[in-house]
């Protein structure tokens, strides 16, 4: 059984550097995208080493500077399926980071108050998104423009976040309000 799943993955790697690697601004060792649905803007995406990116992500990088990444994935960060993760001016993801399925992460709001277009023709505001290391992010969760989430920082499956987090706080709801903060503990499995 260990040896069919480290042949998957083993293989997984392999198809992920024949098909995408190469489109990447930077791509660590030993990182794995499966099938996406959509990419754009890949030569401003860095993937930083051992980073697992699960089916159906999409990732659309629309930053106006082609030499500046405009998404960062760090080491050791896990996405589950059907991420969806939209920057016009710069989301970074931090290390070691757990993102859950059908996370969105996003950067920017289209225009939506401009008397002589449509939302659909409006330009973009865009404020930096920072999701600071071992993050852990819940189902359904969404990030919106602007926010920083501390270092080690959980939020709850389907909240949305409008406001910074700070570290170490568990975050849930709509708009994501705080739980509590953590008191770690030591765990012997
Ligand atoms: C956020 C979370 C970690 C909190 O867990 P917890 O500390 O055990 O929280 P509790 O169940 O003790 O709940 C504490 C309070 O927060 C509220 N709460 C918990 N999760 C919430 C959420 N996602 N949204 C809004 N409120 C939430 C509870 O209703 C409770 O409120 P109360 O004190 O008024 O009764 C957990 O609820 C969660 O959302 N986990 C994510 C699961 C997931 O997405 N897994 C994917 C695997 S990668």
């Amino acid at each position: 059984m260990l040896f069919l799943s480290t042949l998957n993955r083993n293989f997984n790697r392999l198809t992920s550097i024949v098909f995408y690697s190469w489109r990447f601004n930077k791509w660590g060792s030993f990182s794995i995208l499966y099938k996406p649905d959509s990419l754009c803007g890949t030569k401003q995406i860095d993937i930083g080493k051992r980073v697992h990116i699960r089916k159906g992500a999409r990732l659309e990088a629309h930053g106006e500077n082609a030499d500046i990444p405009t998404i960062e994935i760090g080491d050791g960060t896990s996405i589950h399926n059907y991420f969806h993760c939209g920057a016009a001016k710069s989301v970074k993801i931090g290390k070691n980071v757990l993102i859950a399925g059908r996370v969105y992460i996003t950067d920017h709001d289209h225009v939506f108050d401009d008397k002589d277009n449509p939302p659909v023709r409006a330009g973009l505001i865009a404020h930096p998104v920072v999701i600071n290391d071992e993050v852990w992010i819940g189902e359904g969760a969404a990030i919106l423009k602007g926010v920083t989430i501390g270092k080690r920082a959980v939020i709850g499956t389907n909240a949305v976040v409008t406001r910074d987090v700070p570290p170490n706080a568990v975050v849930g709801g709509v708009p994501a309000k705080i739980i509590r903060f953590l008191e770690f503990k030591t765990y012997i499995f």
